[in-house]
């Protein structure tokens, strides 16, 4: 397994992938890796075959984090990713730094001021300007801002054939597909799965935050996913209705603060008014500073 920090030996690494017809199969994370990555890195080998590679990013990426939240405390361990990487058989590491990725200073960009000019060095984002106002756009002014142009940043460096993406982020993978429409990058988006912890709780690198007690009641959000679930499968229910259901449902975890729950069109991220079988739910729910985020097709 090899493992490249430099943007520009990333590049020409995948220029002569390009040239001699190998294919790309890409999993862009920030690490702390678990299950659920490695399931996105199984499925980016069957794409491309054994003959093809593989390559995993790891880069905790500043401009998605608003100037508030865990960037600094967001987990790492990139000895034990690596670790991780090599025994899924990926054959190269991409672990570009700050600089590389952001030349000079540029940094998180502010969610208070958004459009606070960036230093000089950098000054060209990719912005979604349909899918990322609700929900985690709303939650987070900034933050789709942030992975579009990160994420365009890497397709470049990497020249991917196919990349995957967790289901587990619903809104990101349906703003990259969007991306990618949008500005024709050749590449193909494949949406895996969310892996799930026995209880049911989504797999996260930020689950490592929670306390015994808040990790105990965090598969509140897998609860309330189900019970929304029943709550239609026999016939629509109002939107509003169900949204004061579920935050009732949800003081069954009295450590965890509704964050939102929304109800949308999973193809056009559209709120609907009533929620039936097939409509697509999001909530999101702290505990504590821990911020735990699902979904599923209801
Ligand atoms: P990160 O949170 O590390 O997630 C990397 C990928 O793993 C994402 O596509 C995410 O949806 C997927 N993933 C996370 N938990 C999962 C689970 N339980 N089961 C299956 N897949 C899961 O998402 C990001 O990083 C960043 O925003 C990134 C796209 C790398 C841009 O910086």
């Amino acid at each position: 397994m090899r493992i490249v920090s430099k943007a520009a030996a990333m590049q020409k690494c995948a220029l002569q992938w390009k040239r001699r017809g190998v294919r790309v199969g890409f999993v862009p994370t920030m690490g702390y890796l678990h299950a659920g990555h490695l399931s996105l890195v199984k499925r980016a080998r069957q794409a491309v075959g054994k003959k093809g590679v593989v390559v995993v990013s790891i880069y905790v990426n500043p401009t998605q984090f608003a100037p508030t939240e865990d960037l600094a405390k967001y987990p790492r361990d990139l000895k034990r990713d690596l670790k991780l990487c090599r025994e899924a058989g990926v054959d190269v590491v991409f672990t570009p730094s700050d600089a590389e990725m952001y030349p000079v200073g540029s940094s998180r960009c502010d969610d208070r001021t958004a459009q606070r000019a960036v230093p000089n060095e950098f000054s060209t984002f990719v912005v979604e300007e349909k899918l990322s106002r609700t929900m985690e756009g709303a939650a987070r002014p900034t933050h789709f801002r942030g992975v579009t142009t990160v994420v365009a940043k890497l397709f470049n460096l990497v020249l991917p054939d196919v990349a995957v993406f967790g289901q587990k982020d619903f809104q990101q993978a349906a703003i990259i597909e969007r991306m990618v429409a949008d500005l024709n990058f050749p590449v193909k988006i494949i949406v895996a799965p969310t892996l799930r912890e026995p209880d049911g709780l989504a797999m996260s690198s930020r689950n490592k935050f929670l306390d015994a007690e808040q990790r105990a009641q965090a598969v509140i959000l897998f609860h309330a996913l189900q019970a929304a679930s029943l709550a239609v499968k026999r016939k629509p229910v109002s939107a509003m209705r169900l949204k004061t259901d579920l935050k009732e449902f949800i003081t069954a975890a009295p450590l965890g603060r509704l964050d939102y729950v929304e109800f949308f069109n999973p193809e056009t991220l559209a709120p609907v008014g009533q929620v039936k079988r097939g409509t697509q739910m999001t909530l999101a729910v702290f505990f504590g500073k821990t911020r735990l985020i699902d979904n599923a097709q209801l």
